[in-house]
């Protein structure tokens, strides 16, 4: 592999022979050492979106025209609304018309919903081919691009189809966070503020003394937040790759967000609003709980509010608590119909409980706007 220049991060996610590198840092997409040593192959295939693709597609294509013979593109319609079945065989039909074969290689060039796509794409067709992530958002950098999940929606649940698989690299572009519209850059916020709590709180108190900076896009403060939550994020998944205990932590906030989305309808709240909001409600069902104080839910309340997420979440139905109940019986913690919470205990670390539905409906009503 080429020398990595000194203004690009690396960090290693430990899985023995799906070990990969997660390189961070501004303009690697046009860094020849960025693409040096993937796998060889005749072809790769970019999959992005009509609004991605138009943005950074062609720069990738030159990036990688030295290593394949060709270089296709197929550009998926884009929103959460699409990460279906129908969607996904957007991807197949495209490897099958350019006549791929077990050693094309995929090229997820976007967020985190054409980043779940490929890599469950890059995970089923011809039983698995190899793929890259290159995400573009500030959440698929921090999040959905490390640790190998993927896979799509169903109308009754989110992410309920899909398959562990690793990529064979993760390359965070910092310079195409450029041209993320604000109210996307505050859903990757989410997801970096929800690493302090569940696992390292001195993160928690920078996040907090750098929010601001985050949200002005200073390089510095982005290029750290960006380091440390894949950092957290490989410790995790290093330990709990297919999330038998550990790993669920990370869904810190989703048991609430998932109902929330599923339930407004996908792509009403984006996923990283909805987890904000579903940190909130958390961290109060943790405080009734009795593992944290009203102090703590205050400040996470307040980081997530100046990050510019919303609080206050939304009524789903006049059967309001029954509505959000029944959505959160879906979520993938569930075991044999009884909804399991990540709770903060104490800040710093969380653990997975189930909780009386009486304690939850109190959560959702003190909750909602
Ligand atoms: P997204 O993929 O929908 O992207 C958000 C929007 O930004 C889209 O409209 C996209 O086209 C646009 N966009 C992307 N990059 C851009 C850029 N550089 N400039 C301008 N516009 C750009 O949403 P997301 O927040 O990236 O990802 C959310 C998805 O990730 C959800 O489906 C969620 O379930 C999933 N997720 C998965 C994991 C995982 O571990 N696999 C973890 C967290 C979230
Ligand atoms: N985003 C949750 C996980 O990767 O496990």
């Amino acid at each position: 592999m080429a020398v990595i220049s000194p203004s690009v991060s690396r960090v290693d996610i430990d899985l023995g022979e799906r070990s990969y590198p997660i390189f961070i840092g501004p303009g690697l997409l046009d860094d020849a050492a960025t693409w040096a040593g993937l796998p060889r192959a005749a072809a790769a295939l970019i999959v992005s979106n009509t609004t991605v693709a138009p943005l950074y597609a062609e720069r990738l294509e030159r990036a990688l025209a030295p290593h394949y013979k060709t270089v296709h593109r197929v550009a998926l319609p884009d929103g959460e609304v699409h990460k279906d079945w129908q969607t996904l065989n957007l991807i197949f039909d495209a490897l099958l018309e350019k006549g791929a074969d077990r050693k094309t290689v995929l090229f997820a060039l976007g967020g985190g919903v054409v980043g779940d796509m490929t890599g469950f794409a890059a995970a089923s067709f011809m039983r698995g081919v190899p793929f890259v992530q290159v995400p573009t958002t500030l959440l698929s950098q921090v999040d959905s691009s490390v640790g190998g999940k993927t896979g799509i929606n169903h109308p009754l649940g989110k992410n309920m189809v899909g398959a562990f698989y690793q990529p064979q690299r993760v390359v965070c572009d910092l310079g195409t966070l450029d041209t993320l519209p604000p109210r996307e850059l505050s859903a990757g916020l989410a997801e970096i503020i929800k690493y302090g709590p569940i696992a390292d709180m001195a993160f928690f108190d920078w996040v907090e003394a750098n929010v601001e900076a985050l949200v002005a896009r200073d390089a510095a403060a982005l290029t750290h937040a960006v380091r440390r939550s894949c950092e957290i994020k490989a410790w995790v998944v290093g330990q709990d790759e297919r999330e038998s205990g550990l790993r669920a932590i990370l869904n810190f906030g989703h048991t609430f967000g998932h109902a929330i989305e599923a339930g407004m309808g996908y792509g009403e709240w984006l996923h990283g609003e909805a987890v904000g909001c579903g940190m909130v409600m958390a961290a109060r069902l943790s405080e009734r709980l009795g593992t944290v104080n009203a102090a703590f839910v205050q400040r996470l309340t307040a980081l997530v509010e100046r990050a510019g997420l919303p609080v206050r979440a939304p009524r789903l139905a006049s059967d309001n608590v029954g509505r959000y109940l029944e959505l959160m019986r879906v979520d993938k913690k569930a075991e044999a119909g009884e909804i399991r919470f990540v709770v903060i205990d104490p800040p710093g670390q969380a653990r997975m409980t189930p909780a009386p539905d009486a304690l939850v409906g109190e959560v959702i009503e003190a909750s909602c706007g």
